[in-house]
């Protein structure tokens, strides 16, 4: 079904032949849009070159274009999918998937929807006033085209909700808006979507390190058995590439600008010249890496353990596995603290789901950092970026309790405190970077703490006008 525009709501789910729904989707939007013009990009622009999902197929699936952002055309998007799908996991294995939700797992399947929709508009939230101090128009623009979509994923998660969930779906659906990032009395479900985002080198790392289990957390309701979660999820997962395109190569840009004057300078010490030196990125790396950890939940879960053997949420890439699909008679391996020391224990694996989609995430990071590595030996220099001990900084899960150093030995109270500063980003590291945050809004132009990207947006040129300010 191709996605039809001339709706007030664009989507490829037939909304005109339920009358009711699409009522209902349609008195939500005025609230959304509401919610877009007061906790959505704070800096005023007549229009912006975004990308619009035009389709949901393989080639060719958006449309490039200058877009005044309240005009973006959100809507609701399903892939496609054969009509013999079947549940690829749990005790249903085999069974054809549920194309409406079965009443045990109603509640389970609500929560799962709720949680995930939470984290959309919240990272919207977070990164409002980013547009203020944007290095160039060509991240400015990244920062918008990340923004739409993430509001759009509120779109695919408020459907589901309003589609299959009643009543209680429609109220999650309106308390989805009323949830605020950092808002003491009403915030945002998950720690993460609670920070600050206030500088960019905070919006390439949550970029790189949030956006990215945003990806493993979609990866698994994929899987689902939930059909229309699945398709919806698929969708996502596409735009959720670029994403994470921009976390990945806005740190290699700051990581090569980086180099550059350590090497220029012949110091370590290139906060005077305008940069941002190695052992602060490290810090931001640490912090951000830390926060998103946490958003795995905690790496013995029965919760997962009952998601799973229902169908409702897999692993990642389920059909590669080599198992029973099951996981009724299967062990893992895995890090805790047993006895005031960190070792090694093995733990059903059904228990351990979580720790397994984790493990996904961890390796994928691993990936940034050998690029970034690579990068400091290309410019000659000897220092490497690493990623820290999974223990290190977590709030949640079998390490909250205990205090890890990045290099993953476990320390008491004190120590963690005389060295916190040299761990994670300190007030000076903070006000060094945003004093380099200062908005470059001319064509071409890029702020002197990165270097400028290797190619413009679907093939224009660096100094295209990317974004008209208002
Ligand atoms: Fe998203
Ligand atoms: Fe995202």
């Amino acid at each position: 079904m191709p996605i039809d525009y001339s709706e007030k709501i664009p989507n490829n789910v037939d909304l005109a032949s339920d009358r009711r729904l699409q009522r209902a989707l349609e008195s939500w939007q005025p609230n959304f849009l509401t919610w877009w013009r007061t906790m959505g990009p704070a800096l005023p622009t007549r229009d912006v070159y975004l990308r619009t999902a035009v389709d949901v197929g393989r080639e060719g699936w958006a449309r490039f274009g200058h877009v005044a952002m309240e005009e973006y055309r959100w809507g609701v998007f399903l892939a496609e999918r054969g009509d013999d799908r079947r549940i690829g996991f749990g005790q249903q294995r085999g069974e054809p998937v549920w194309q409406q939700v079965p009443g045990e797992y109603r509640a389970d399947l609500q929560r799962l929807i709720v949680i995930q929709g939470d984290t959309e508009p919240a990272s919207v939230e977070q990164q409002r006033r980013l547009g203020e101090t944007a290095p160039s128009l060509y991240d400015l623009r990244n920062l918008f085209q990340v923004n739409v979509e993430e509001g759009r994923h509120l779109w695919a998660m408020v459907y589901l909700l309003h589609a299959y969930f009643g009543r209680n779906g429609r109220e999650e659906a309106e308390a989805l808006l009323q949830r605020n990032s950092g808002d003491l009395d009403s915030p945002r479900i998950l720690g993460a979507f609670n920070e600050q985002t206030p500088d960019w080198l905070s919006f390439f790392m949550f970029t790189y390190f949030t956006d990215r289990d945003g990806k493993y957390q979609l990866g698994t309701l994929k899987e689902s058995a939930f059909d229309p979660l699945s398709r919806t999820c698929e969708f996502m997962l596409k735009e959720e590439a670029h994403h994470m395109f921009v976390g990945t190569t806005g740190i290699d840009r700051v990581v090569a600008r980086t180099a550059e004057l350590m090497r220029e300078h012949d110091t370590d010490d290139i906060a005077p010249h305008g940069g941002i030196p190695l052992e602060v990125i490290q810090r931001y790396l640490n912090f951000h890496y830390s926060v998103s950890l946490d958003l795995f939940g905690s790496e013995q879960s029965t919760n997962a353990a009952n998601y799973y053997t229902a169908g409702l949420k897999g692993r990642w890439q389920e059909e590669r596995r080599r198992d029973d699909h099951q996981l009724t008679d299967d062990s893992t391996k895995m890090t805790l603290v047993k006895n005031g020391r960190l070792t090694t224990e093995e733990v059903p694996a059904l228990l351990a789901l979580n720790h397994d989609l984790q493990s996904e995430y961890v390796t994928d990071c691993h990936s940034g950092l050998k690029r970034w590595n690579r990068l400091l030996d290309n410019a000659g220099i000897d220092r490497h970026l690493t990623l820290p001990h999974i223990g290190f900084n977590r709030r949640v899960g079998l390490f909250a309790d205990h205090h890890i150093t990045p290099a993953g030995n476990l320390v008491g109270q004190d120590t963690w405190n005389a060295k916190i500063n040299s761990w994670l980003p300190s007030a000076a590291d903070k006000t060094h970077v945003q004093s380099l945050m200062h908005p470059v809004y001319q064509p071409g132009k890029i702020a002197s703490w990165l270097t400028p990207p290797s190619n413009g947006i679907n093939g224009k040129p660096l100094d295209y006008e990317y974004v008209h300010l208002a």
